[in-house]
This record gives structure tokens, C-alpha cells and sequence, in this order.
């Protein structure tokens, strides 16, 4: 089993066996859940520290149950409650941590880069839940193990990702995760919302949404990121962007019969999907990404701990 480096950073710069030995592994961990066991030998004795800057539900929960199922003790640190507020900084916030022997550190961050100057300072290993614009990686790890379990490969599937591209790190991870498997990637939304650096990602781009979703194997819809616009009149009202780019079923019908739905969350209902797009019963996997990401998490954390040394 390989994994190229100590920390879980970025999906950039990862090679087709590393992220296929991850896949696996998470993909037996689905079983196992699925199962009701867990292993919870695997990390006694090890710390998990939770350090979310940004708000968060599903990879905090899921992160702190992937840890707790194989063993770690669990730590969430509610940042707005720490000494944060009295101006202690990152560095600081992080080396408090390291002299407590924390072995993994989960972190969430509205600076892109925050995870890897974090990585410089820590003797933990350093997992990225999300940096910026930069990259959120266990998301397009639980992203690209879901249309695997629908789809049984990533190779020549032409995915669709439709919506704020710009400012989404979801879609900045998938782009090279499904680039480096093969897949045909589409970026999907009005030209104010396609990246600068669009030509050099390898993605096909489209401001048409119409087109963009054409014989598409797979449509992930985003939400506007508001909180990372700090230009205004990026989008029209949310009622004119539904229009263009809000998935509902007649845009849908241009995707394969059987293509299928998916959302990282947290989703805004009328806003990028139809509410009955996001609950359809066998179209929308919605449901199983979220399922997916306790196992792709579980996975790296496994992963990462067979890296660290023993005694700490
Ligand atoms: N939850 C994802 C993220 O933190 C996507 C989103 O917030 O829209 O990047
Ligand atoms: N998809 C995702 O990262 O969700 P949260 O922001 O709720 O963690």
C-alpha cells in the first residue's frame, strides 16, 4: 500500500496507484460499515485533533467518526471557543497542539496553503479538509469512490461539474482526481464563475449549460461560494442563475438516461438543484457521498498512521 507522503495535502501531485490503493482500502471500509464492525485496534492509542476554522458538517462529523470506528482518541476543537479569539495565531494555535502529541491533525481553513504551512510545523500528520479555493481532497476521494461504485470505473466517463467553479476547492480536487483516472471533465457555469487558470486544469469548458451537460456520465452541482465573493455581481439573482444553471429534470434529460446526481453539500435547494432532482430515488447519490466519506476518511487516516512512528 503506498502513499507518498506523511500528510494527505492536496490530490495535485498524487499518481494513479496511490489514489487506486486509497479507493480500495475505502472501499473495504464500506463494507465493514455497512457490516456494523469496526476496528478499533487500529488506532489505540493514537490522537486525532479536529481543527475546523470554517464551518463544517459533514467532514468534521465524518472525520470524527472515522476516527472513533478505528480506535483514536477523538478531540473536536471548537475554534470559536478557543484562544483564536484572543489572538493566538495558527502557528501558535498549532504548536499548542503538537506539545500535546496530537499524531493527527485535521484541518479546515479559509487561507488556501493554511494545511501545508501547518505541515511544516507539526510532527502530526496533517490531513487538508479543506483549504480556500485550494483543494478539499477526502472530497473528491468520497467523490470519485461513489461514481466508481455506480459507474465501475473513472476511466472515459465524461463528468460534468456544473456551477461556481472558481471559488470551490470540491471542484479543484475532483478536476485532478478524475483528470488523473482518465475521466473526460467538463466545467459547467456562466464565464464570471469559470477559474483564470481553467486552460491549464486540462478541463473541456462550457458557459452553456445545455451543452456542458450533453451525454454527460455524471453531474456534480456546487453551491455559490457567497462567502468567498468578495467582488460583487458575480451572479445574477439566485431565481435568474437557477434559470441557466440550476439543475433541474429538463437539463437533466441531456445527461446519459443513467446518469447520476451528486452534491458535496451543503446543498441550496432552488438555488443550483431542483428539489426534486437532489431526492430523486435512483438518480440523486446525494446520500451515499455522505456515506462514502466516513469510509474514504477512514481510509486515510489508516493510511497516514501506518507512517507515523510508534511512540510518540
Ligand atoms: N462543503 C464543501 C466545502 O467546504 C462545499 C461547500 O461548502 O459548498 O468546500
Ligand atoms: N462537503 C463538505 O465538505 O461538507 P461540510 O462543509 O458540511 O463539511
Amino acid at each position: 500500500m503506498s502513499h507518498p507522503s506523511k500528510h494527505l495535502l492536496a490530490i495535485e501531485g498524487l499518481e494513479p496507484p496511490h489514489i487506486a490503493d486509497l479507493l480500495d482500502l475505502a472501499e473495504s471500509y464500506a463494507l465493514l460499515n455497512r457490516s456494523g464492525k469496526t476496528q478499533r485496534d487500529l488506532l489505540k492509542g493514537r490522537t486525532l485533533i479536529n481543527l475546523f476554522f470554517e464551518d463544517s458538517t459533514r467532514t468534521r462529523t465524518s472525520f470524527e467518526l472515522a476516527g472513533k470506528r478505528l480506535g483514536a482518541d477523538v478531540i473536536n476543537m471548537s475554534v470559536s471557543t478557543s484562544s483564536v479569539n484572543k489572538g493566538e495565531t495558527l502557528l501558535d494555535t498549532a504548536s499548542t497542539l503538537n506539545a500535546m502529541q496530537c499524531d493527527l491533525l485535521v484541518i479546515r481553513h479559509a487561507q488556501s496553503g493554511a494545511p501545508a504551512l501547518l505541515s511544516q510545523k507539526v510532527d502530526a500528520a496533517v490531513i487538508n479538509a479543506g483549504d480556500g479555493t485550494h483543494e478539499h481532497p477526502t472530497q473528491a476521494l468520497l467523490d470519485a469512490l461513489t461514481i466508481r461504485r455506480h459507474k465501475g470505473r473513472l476511466e472515459g466517463l465524461i463528468v460534468a461539474i456544473c456551477g461556481d467553479i472558481a471559488h470551490s476547492r470540491v471542484a479543484r480536487s475532483n478536476i485532478h482526481l478524475l483528470g488523473t483516472m482518465g475521466a473526460r471533465v467538463r466545467i459547467v457555469g456562466p464565464p464570471t464563475l469559470i477559474p483564470a487558470d481553467a486552460a491549464r486544469l486540462g478541463v473541456e469548458v462550457f458557459t452553456d449549460m445545455r451543452a456542458g451537460l450533453k451525454d454527460a456520465d455524471v453531474v456534480m452541482m456546487l453551491r455559490l461560494q457567497r462567502e468567498r465573493m468578495a467582488a460583487g455581481g458575480l451572479v445574477p439573482s439566485a431565481r435568474e442563475f437557477f434559470r441557466f444553471y440550476g439543475l433541474d429534470a429538463e437539463k437533466l434529460a441531456l445527461a446519459k438516461p443513467d446518469s447520476i446526481v451528486m452534491h458535496p453539500g451543503p446543498m441550496n435547494r432552488g438555488v443550483e438543484i431542483d428539489s426534486a432532482i437532489a431526492d430523486h430515488p435512483t438518480r440523486s447519490v446525494i446520500g451515499e457521498q455522505v456515506e462514502m466519506g466516513v469510509a474514504c476518511r477512514m481510509a486515510v487516516l489508516d493510511i497516514l498512521a501506518r507512517r507515523l512512528p510508534r511512540n510518540r
